[in-house]
């Protein structure tokens, strides 16, 4: 039924032997040629493109190779999609099986999914069993909304500054739009949704009188939001356990538990967006696990497959009964190659021991990046839990001032000496695939490092 197949723990070590190697000006020479034949027709890249087009072919662990033939240390994971290594010989061999029994069933129970269904109820918290699959995240978190509706009989939803959950339109009205792309034309937020500050520890709105973020407030301004700006009838609050796009910003320590008291005494449901954050990348199944806070709603996506598209969204047994409310059929939600490389993704992340390699591996990260933000004058913060990491430059430390041109830069640089990895404006982003040990880690690292003292050079730091 499904494959078998086992798999060396360091299945990808020797591949990653000679990591990186760029043997001429990158982008090179075909790379420019393809990028440019493609944009004539394909539009609306993302920065991370536009400011690097380079053309890959080809991927196999934790090393990405483009069509000149140079090769790179992925601190990517794609857009922390290939979770796991690009081509992870189980899940590979679990898609291509099912890609040659059945593709497709529509909605129809098939072994394959049964046994998906049984592994997602044994490693998900608090029984977070009633289950819906979709094939993008934004499908998910849709389904999320609805089901909040369904379960709440309530209609408003409240979400935090800097936010990000996907493009179709109530991920769009949970979401950040002052960003100058399509999210920012005419009048998208719909009605009843609403944005809160968020806790951000290097940048606090409102603190202590030793200078620590004061969480007690930020909880106190959203008890008085939901009286003085809802009509009294908000359904769900929709929580990005750590804020990816906005560059892996996490609140502080005491937020989660305190925002799901505040929940509960309002009678609202906790909406936990996991689809960046979770199934490892920051060392749990859910991110949210590290605080013992069990949402309401849950919605994976991203990791989930490895690469393959298939999503999530998961409310708790208690619930159970209104997600008949709201259908969970889609054309491919759920078809069996999505649930063979679900299946195996979760599989691979058990047999290898995935999640303490990230919590050992990203204890590791931090240390050495505590160290860079120490030696840099441009690196304001250092940021994240496990794999899910952000490099913050600014102009001056005391000011705090965003250094935008310097993140450009040094994504750049960076990149040019084989390092593939996310820009977010003055955040540099990494999100290396979790099966990456220390020696790739400090080696990546050091790439950043040392492109980070070249732009400080550059701008007479
Ligand atoms: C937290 C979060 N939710 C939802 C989405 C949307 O996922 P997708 O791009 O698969 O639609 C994203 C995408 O980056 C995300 O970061």
């Amino acid at each position: 039924m499904n494959q078998t197949i086992k798999v060396s723990k360091s299945w990808w070590e020797k591949s990653a032997e000679a990591l990186p190697s760029i043997k001429s000006e990158v982008p090179g020479p075909n790379s420019n040629a393809m990028h440019a034949k493609t944009i004539r027709y394909m539009k609306g890249l993302s920065s991370q493109v536009k400011l690097f087009p380079v053309c890959f072919e080809e991927g196999y662990g934790i090393s990405l190779t483009d069509i000149d033939g140079n090769r790179y240390l992925d601190f990517s994971s794609g857009i922390y999609v290939a979770s796991l290594g690009h081509c992870h010989p189980k899940i590979s061999e679990a898609i291509s099986f099912w890609a040659k029994k059945l593709m497709n069933a529509h909605d129809f129970t098939t072994p394959i999914k049964e046994k998906l269904m049984e592994k997602f109820a044994s490693i998900l918290p608090g029984k977070l069993n009633a289950i819906q699959l979709y094939s993008d995240g934004a499908s998910a978190v849709e389904s999320a909304i609805r089901a909040a509706r369904a379960i709440s009989g309530k209609h408003e939803f409240i979400s935090t500054y800097r936010d990000f959950h996907g493009k179709t339109m109530a991920a769009v009205s949970c979401a950040r739009m002052y960003r100058g792309d399509t999210l920012s034309y005419g009048p998208t937020r719909a009605p009843g949704f609403y944005m809160v500050p968020r806790p951000d520890p290097y940048r606090p709105l409102w603190t202590k009188e030793n200078g620590t973020i004061d969480t007690d407030a930020y909880i106190r301004f959203y008890e008085q939001f939901l009286t003085e700006a809802t009509v009294g009838n908000v359904s769900a609050f929709v929580l990005e356990p750590a804020q990816g796009w906005a560059g892996s910003i996490f609140p502080p320590e005491d937020f989660f538990g305190k925002l799901k008291n505040l929940c509960e005494k309002y009678n609202i449901l906790l909406y936990d967006d996991e689809v960046l954050a979770g199934m490892g990348r920051t060392g749990e199944w859910l991110t949210l696990n590290h605080w013992d806070v069990v949402p309401d709603i849950v919605t994976l996506g991203k990791s989930l497959g490895n690469g393959f598209p298939v999503t999530a969204m998961i409310v708790r047994e208690e619930n159970a009964e209104a997600l008949e409310k709201i259908s969970a059929s889609s054309s491919y939600g759920g078809n069996p190659m999505a649930c063979a490389a679900a299946l195996a993704s979760i599989e691979v992340i058990e047999d290898e021991g995935i999640l303490e390699n990230v919590r050992e591996v990203g204890k590791f990260f931090m240390k050495r990046m505590i160290k860079i933000k120490e030696q840099h004058p441009i690196v304001g913060d250092v940021k994240g839990k496990g794999f899910l990491l952000g490099i913050e430059l600014v102009k001056d430390k005391n000011t705090k001032e965003p250094f935008e041109e310097a993140g450009k830069l040094v994504y750049q640089k960076a990149f040019r000496k084989g390092l593939a990895w996310i820009p977010a404006g003055h955040i540099l982003r990494m999100s290396p695939p979790l099966i990456m040990n220390e020696k790739f880690a400090s080696l990546g690292l050091d790439i950043i490092e040392e492109a980070i003292a070249e732009v400080e050079k550059e701008f007479g730091y």
